[in-house]
This record gives structure tokens, C-alpha cells and sequence, in this order.
């Protein structure tokens, strides 16, 4: 079985645009349980400025306590400049990922610099993190389509995609913002990609905003994506973006992919224990398009398990 290797990005994309705070106590747990379930990565949290993004405030006070409790996880975390990598690398990250967007506008909305500053500053921190010995991501944001600037062309993502991996980056996520890609142009844009940069070093961020995420998923994954972001729940989306909506979930990916052949080394009963408890942090109902679907068959299950060990055994 050939397998897929998923990030599960519900503690940074998934809360940071939440109205209701999640303690830290709560994310680690919600990063416990994501472990649990058989997650091997996840992105922690961010080091951005705590006036841009309160959510992700705590994230000096969380890496320490997500290295400490889970010593085996690739716990990554997002910078998005020097400063973020410093403080990242003191709190203990072993992975950071920048973020790149592939326009000048949304740039200059996500972390108030036009294209270029942002092209050299996330070169620069790329580096910096390298010489510290950490592992590297780079998102190509706003891949498909720029809330503000429209589509988004592909020569543009080509281009920043070559820049990063120059730069060392050791993955290149390229990311729907806003949940606007369709599988076609998925696969034309991943095979365009794969043209230039080594599939194993691609990996692809989507938002399912139109109810495209798991279409789009599979044409990566026929374009030979292997590397996939997802958020447990379905929960996610950019503060800066207009219209984003929540990721991939994590357990509509898993279910795709395992009923297509792949493996992930992720329980679906697991994932569905986070999604429970991330209901539980933002008091109202979660999940992707599976989850009502895959409830009903571990209550099925269950209540199958309960019947039989009910059942007398005969003398
Ligand atoms: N972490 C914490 N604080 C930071 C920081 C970081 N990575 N980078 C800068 N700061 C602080 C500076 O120290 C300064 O603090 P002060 O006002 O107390 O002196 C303040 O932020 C302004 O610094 P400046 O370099 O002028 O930043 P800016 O105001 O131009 O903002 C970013 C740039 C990148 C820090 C900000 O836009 C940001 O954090 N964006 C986050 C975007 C994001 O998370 N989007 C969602 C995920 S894609
Ligand atoms: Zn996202």
C-alpha cells in the first residue's frame, strides 16, 4: 500500500480565526488526541505579532508543553519573518513554515509587505532555520485564486515555488487561501509543479469552501501529491483572507485516501474523538462532509459490541 503523509493544521489555521479563546490547556489536548488518533505531524501554532493574530498568543507557552508531553510528534509552527523564527527556535519548534503569498496584495493584507520583501524575507528565515538545524516548510498562499487581485497566474506560483525550494525549503505547500480550486485546475497546476520542483518536496493546503476539497485532494493525488495539509473537523481559515472558509477535513482526506488504496496510519475513531472535543472548545458543531456519516457507523459498531458481549455465554 502506497501511503500519504498528512499535516494536520487544526491547533494554527483552525483557531486562529476563532471568536471564542481556547486555552493552551485545550490545544494540547486537542494535540494529544490528534497523536492519538495516529497524526505524525502537526502544525502547532503561529509566531506572528499577537496584535494580528490574539489566538495564536500563547505559542511561546504551548511548543514547550506539546515537545515535553509529545516528544515523537513533528510539531511545526508558522513564522512569518525573523522575529517569528527566533522566538519559534527558543520555545523549542523542531519545523517552521513560512508563508509566501503569491500576490502583492494579500502579501501586504497577511503580514504587511509587498511581494518582493516577502519573497526575501522568507528566503532569509528559510536560511536562518537551516543553519539552526530545523526543518523547513514554504506556503505558496493564495495559489489558485487572490481574494483581492483575482486569479492568481500560474507562471507567478511556478516562479516562488522554484524560489523557495532554491532557498532550502523542504516542502512547498502550495495552498488554496480561500477554498476556490477546482480538480481540474488542481491537476493542471500540480503538473506544472511536479514539472519543476520533486513531487515528494510538493505538498498541497486546501480550504473546502465550495465543497471541492476532497475532488481537489484526489487530483493531486493523481498528479502525485503525496503530502497533504488537513484541519480535524474541517476547521480553519485566514483572519486576512475574505471568504475562507474551513480546511479539508482531516477525516474526509483519511477516508478518501483509505478507501483509495492509501494508507495514512491514521484511526477514523480517533479523529472523531478531536472533532468531539473541539465541538466541546467552540460550543457548536463540527466535522467535514463524513463525520455525520462516520458517527453513525461507530454508534452502529458500538452498539453491535454491546449486543455481543450482552449475550450469555452457553454452559
Ligand atoms: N512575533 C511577535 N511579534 C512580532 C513578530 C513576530 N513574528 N514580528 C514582528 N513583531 C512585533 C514587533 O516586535 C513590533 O512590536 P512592537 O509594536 O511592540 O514594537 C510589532 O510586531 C510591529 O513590528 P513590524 O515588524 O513593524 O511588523 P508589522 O506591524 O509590519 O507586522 C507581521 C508584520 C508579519 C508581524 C504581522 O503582519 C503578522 O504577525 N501577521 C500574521 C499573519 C498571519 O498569521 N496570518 C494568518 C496565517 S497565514
Ligand atoms: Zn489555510
Amino acid at each position: 500500500m502506497e501511503t500519504i503523509h498528512i499535516t494536520d493544521v487544526s491547533p494554527r489555521d483552525g483557531l486562529q480565526n476563532q471568536k471564542i479563546a481556547v486555552s493552551t490547556d485545550a490545544k494540547l489536548r486537542l494535540i494529544e488526541l490528534l497523536v492519538a488518533a495516529g497524526v505524525q505531524s502537526v502544525e502547532a501554532t503561529s509566531f506572528v505579532s499577537p496584535k494580528a493574530v490574539p489566538q495564536m498568543a500563547d505559542a511561546a507557552d504551548l511548543v514547550p508543553r506539546v515537545r515535553a508531553l509529545l516528544p515523537q510528534l513533528r510539531t511545526s509552527v508558522l513564522v512569518p519573518n525573523l522575529k517569528g523564527l527566533e522566538r519559534a527556535h527558543a520555545a523549542g519548534a523542531q519545523e517552521i513554515a513560512v508563508v509566501l503569498s503569491a500576490t502583492e496584495t494579500m502579501n501586504v493584507k497577511n503580514i504587511n509587505m509587498g511581494l518582493q520583501q516577502a519573497t526575501e524575507v522568507s528566503e532569509q528565515t528559510l536560511l536562518a532555520a537551516q543553519q539552526l538545524g530545523l526543518r523547513t516548510r514554504a506556503y505558496i498562499a493564495v495559489a489558485f485564486d487572490c481574494p483581492f487581485e483575482g486569479e492568481t497566474p500560474l507562471a507567478e506560483v511556478l516562479r516562488l515555488a522554484v524560489r523557495m525550494q532554491r532557498a532550502g525549503a523542504g516542502e512547498i505547500v502550495i495552498a488554496d487561501t480561500i477554498g476556490s480550486a477546482s480538480p481540474g485546475q488542481v491537476k493542471e497546476r500540480m503538473r506544472a509543479l511536479v514539472s519543476e520542483v520533486p513531487a515528494a518536496q510538493l505538498a498541497v493546503h486546501f480550504h473546502d469552501t465550495r465543497g471541492m476539497g476532497v475532488a481537489n485532494a484526489w487530483a493531486a493525488l493523481e498528479a502525485g501529491i503525496r503530502r497533504f495539509d488537513a484541519s480535524v473537523g474541517g476547521i480553519g481559515g485566514c483572519p486576512f483572507a475574505p471568504g475562507a472558509a474551513g480546511n479539508l477535513a482531516t477525516e474526509d482526506l483519511v477516508l478518501m485516501a483509505e478507501r483509495s488504496g492509501f494508507a495514512t496510519g491514521i484511526s477514523l475513531d480517533g479523529l472523531l474523538d478531536a472533532v468531539a472535543f473541539a465541538e466541546g472548545q467552540l460550543g457548536r458543531s463540527l466535522g467535514g462532509r463524513s463525520s455525520s456519516w462516520l458517527r453513525g457507523q461507530r454508534t452502529k459498531r458500538e452498539a453491535q459490541q454491546n449486543q455481543a458481549a450482552a449475550v450469555p455465554v452457553a454452559a
